[in-house]
């Protein structure tokens, strides 16, 4: 018998009596959306990890993009994924952070997803996106923060001169690149560094680290004690009592 595990992030399995076995195992399902702007290499190793079963139970059903013709779309759509592109020039959400806020809550609730997985999504949530997440909501950053925070993380360490670098995967909240550490990862600093070699070989790193970070969650095996997420051993295999 395969072993099951409990995700730490979907609805309680169990919780309607009169739930068919299909809904016993969408139930045990956490349903990811990705939320990414750019080129998608993090996008693309999620729905890769997905599909090869690494990040147990979870699904990525939906990836959102603010950029129209991006990569991490074009990723989606090549996994057989959910694409949505999102305008945040439309009429109603222009230049309204919450208004568009409440668009991506009302896109995600309307496909039930769990938890939200940001890879490169150039946007600054609004708080009620926070808030309807909270604790749902994964980020990752090409820095080892508390360094390098924001859009320039890359250029501003090789231009801070540091060593070593590397890479945060963190939940976010209402500030930028600040919430609770999940996993970090160092990347050093070579001698014939431009901005680009450097954050490729990051990128090669986060494509390992973000998938291991996000099973952890939704395995439950996290637990946030004030600014620390503590990390609990894996699962043992299943005990049947007879
Ligand atoms: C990554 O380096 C990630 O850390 C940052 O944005 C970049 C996205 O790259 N938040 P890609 O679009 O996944 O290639």
């Amino acid at each position: 018998m395969g072993r099951r595990h409990r995700t730490g992030i979907g609805p309680e399995p169990g919780a309607n009596p009169g739930a068919t076995p299909d809904d016993i195992l969408a139930a045990v399902t956490t349903r990811i959306a990705v939320l990414a702007s750019g080129a998608g290499t993090n996008a693309e190793a999620l729905l890769g990890a997905a599909s090869r079963g690494e990040l147990g139970d979870a699904e990525v059903v939906l990836l959102v993009s603010d950029r129209d013709g991006c990569g991490a779309l074009a990723a989606a759509r090549r996994a057989g994924v959910e694409a949505l592109f999102v305008d945040p020039a439309a009429p109603g959400v222009a230049g309204d952070r919450d208004a568009y806020g409440r668009v991506l809550v009302a896109a995600l609730a309307q496909r039930q997803v769990d938890l939200v997985c940001l890879a490169g999504f150039m946007r600054i949530l609004s708080p009620g996106f926070i808030t309807a997440y909270e604790s749902r909501v994964l980020n990752i950053h090409p820095a080892l923060l508390p360094a390098f925070p924001g859009a320039h993380a890359v250029a501003d360490a090789l231009a801070w001169g540091v060593k070593i670098t590397g890479t945060t995967v963190h939940f976010a909240d209402e500030a930028v690149d600040h919430g609770p550490i999940v996993a970090q990862a160092c990347v050093p600093v070579l001698e014939g560094d431009d901005e680009a070699a450097l954050h490729g070989r990051i990128k090669a790193v986060e494509h390992r680290l973000y998938p291991e970070a996000i099973r952890l969650v939704i395995e439950g095996r996290t637990a946030t004690v004030g600014r620390r997420v503590l990390v609990t051993a894996a699962p043992g295999p299943e005990v049947v009592h007879r």
